[in-house]
């Protein structure tokens, strides 16, 4: 016995080399064949091809100041770990860090004590050209398809790794953009596998912050792409703002708007603080998981989710996030003991903004303009959530719960992409759009398609719940367009 052991080790230490990892005294093995030498640092990375990043930040206004500010933030953790401007495409509106609202003009951070993250960052698609089929088009590299901006697109090769990172406000299967109309994921999950069957990448992350962020993979991503995909919210959940006035912890006094999103912050204060040569995407995934649930009281909190090909998170976070010199000594990752942090789901932050906004005027006839957009907001809202009842009511009767109902795991939010888009159209023409709060009753228009109400049923149901409906000026989709 002890000598069969004895003989097998030997056998073994022939194959591993034993790495001693400094800061938790844990020894990785890592395999190599006796004939194999380490590889030079140019081989090393050549063999990893360039790493190119998408970030798309999907909203605008003061009030959404944190997704701006996130993908800012982003930008620079890339450029730290040593991606180049040239391969980092930015889709973001531009309105935030010179908006007369912000304290601080010409930046902007994403944590209390956040150093300007704005400076620097390119402005590739900015305005009216930051929209779905842009982002569509940079992905696939396709520059005869992009309408204005720089024209900077992902030209990537077949051995190339690349990052996506959106941020913003959105609802089962659909992500927000600043123009209409917005992603729907059966256009994004086609596009990742036109860019796959392009060959023009190795392998791809996509880390994504919205409400509901995981319809828009559920049931549809496939495993075949070679693209791990992590959300902020399982599909029937809001995801969170933090650093917002009021909270805990809260940004500077003159701030009245978030700073940040709590799973974005998470993965990014993760990837300053670690050496991403040692640190895996799963470490990331797990750390960034437990702090997104508010350490375990989901109530403030949300559901990671992780979605495509689960092979790729053993892989190391450099691949696609760089490495940054100065985080040579710091360790892999560590589980962080920290206590919850004030939050407020995505859709109340634009409210939370509003009324700081009007406590703190002291200007009267602006604080009566404030007050009557709180009020005209929260009169829409209410109209949206009436008419989507009032509808259900009309269709399936008034015991019913047909439009709330959530499908199984494992089963897409819709079969009939189109049809979901068009009853969106319908609903919008009758009773106004949806607006970025509405994009909460997605799961009510993908029901009605999954229970096969035809198009003129649904004119007739939507004409009945809003007809008579006073079409504001800011809501109607002939002038802000339809989101579908
Ligand atoms: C998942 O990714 C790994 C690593 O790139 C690859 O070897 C494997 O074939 C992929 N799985 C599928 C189902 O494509």
């Amino acid at each position: 016995m002890a000598m069969s052991f004895c003989f097998r080790s030997a056998l073994l230490l022939l194959l591993l080399l034993l790495v001693r990892t400094e800061s938790r005294g844990r020894f990785e093995p890592k395999i190599l064949m006796p004939t194999e030498k380490t590889k030079p640092v140019e081989q090393e990375e050549a063999a990893i091809g360039t790493r190119w990043a998408v970030l798309v930040a999907g909203s605008s206004g003061y009030g959404n100041y944190r997704h701006q500010a996130d993908v800012c933030h982003a930008y620079q953790i890339l450029r730290k770990g040593g991606l180049k401007e040239e391969n980092i495409v930015v889709l973001m509106y531009d309105d935030i860090a010179n908006h007369p609202l912000n304290p601080r003009p010409g930046t902007l951070i994403n944590h209390p004590d956040g150093e300007d993250v704005y400076a620097g960052v390119p402005k590739d698609y900015t305005g009216h050209d930051v929209t779905a089929a842009n982002f569509y088009a940079v992905l696939l590299g396709d520059k005869k398809a992009v309408k204005g901006g720089s024209g900077k697109v992902i030209a990537s090769k077949p051995n190339d790794h690349i990052f996506v990172y959106y941020s913003d406000h959105g609802g089962p299967g659909v992500l927000g953009m600043p123009n209409t109309p917005h992603l729907y994921a059966a256009d994004f999950i086609e596009t990742l596998k036109k860019k796959h069957a392009a060959g023009t990448y190795r392998e791809m992350v996509i880390y994504v912050e919205a409400c509901e962020s995981g319809s828009v993979f559920e049931g549809i991503m496939p495993k075949d792409l070679n693209i791990y995909v992590t959300t902020a919210s399982n599909a029937q959940e809001s995801s969170y703002g933090t650093y917002c006035p009021g909270m805990n912890p809260s940004p500077p006094s003159e701030y009245i708007t978030c700073l940040g999103d709590l799973y974005s912050v998470a993965w990014m204060e993760d990837s300053e603080t670690h050496n991403l040569k040692k640190e895996t995407i799963k470490q990331q995934y797990q750390t960034v998981k437990m702090r997104t649930s508010n350490y375990n009281s989901y109530s403030e909190g949300s559901h990671v989710m992780e979605y495509g090909n689960n092979t790729i998170k053993a892989e190391k976070l450099y691949l696609y996030q760089g490495f940054d010199p100065a985080t040579v000594n710091l360790p892999p990752n560590e589980l962080p003991v920290k206590s919850p942090v004030g939050v407020v789901n995505q859709r109340d932050a634009d409210l939370l903004f509003l009324w700081h906004m009007y406590r703190t005027s002291e200007d009267g006839s602006r604080k009566d303009e404030i007050l009557k957009e709180i009020t005209d907001q929260m009169r829409h809202r209410k109209h949206l959530d009436a008419s989507v009842e009032l509808i259900g009511m009309i269709l399936f009767g008034p015991t019913t719960n047909v439009l709330n109902s959530v499908r199984e795991p494992g089963l897409p939010l819709v079969d009939d992409w189109e049809c979901l888009k068009s009853m969106v159209r319908v609903f919008e023409t009758h009773c106004g759009s949806l607006t970025q709060y509405g994009m909460k009753h997605m799961r009510a228009f993908a029901n009605v398609c999954n229970n096969g109400v035809s198009k003129e049923l649904m004119e007739k149901a939507s004409a009945a719940a809003c007809g008579g409906y006073e079409s504001r000026f800011m809501s109607h989709p002939s002038i802000v367009g339809y989101s579908a």
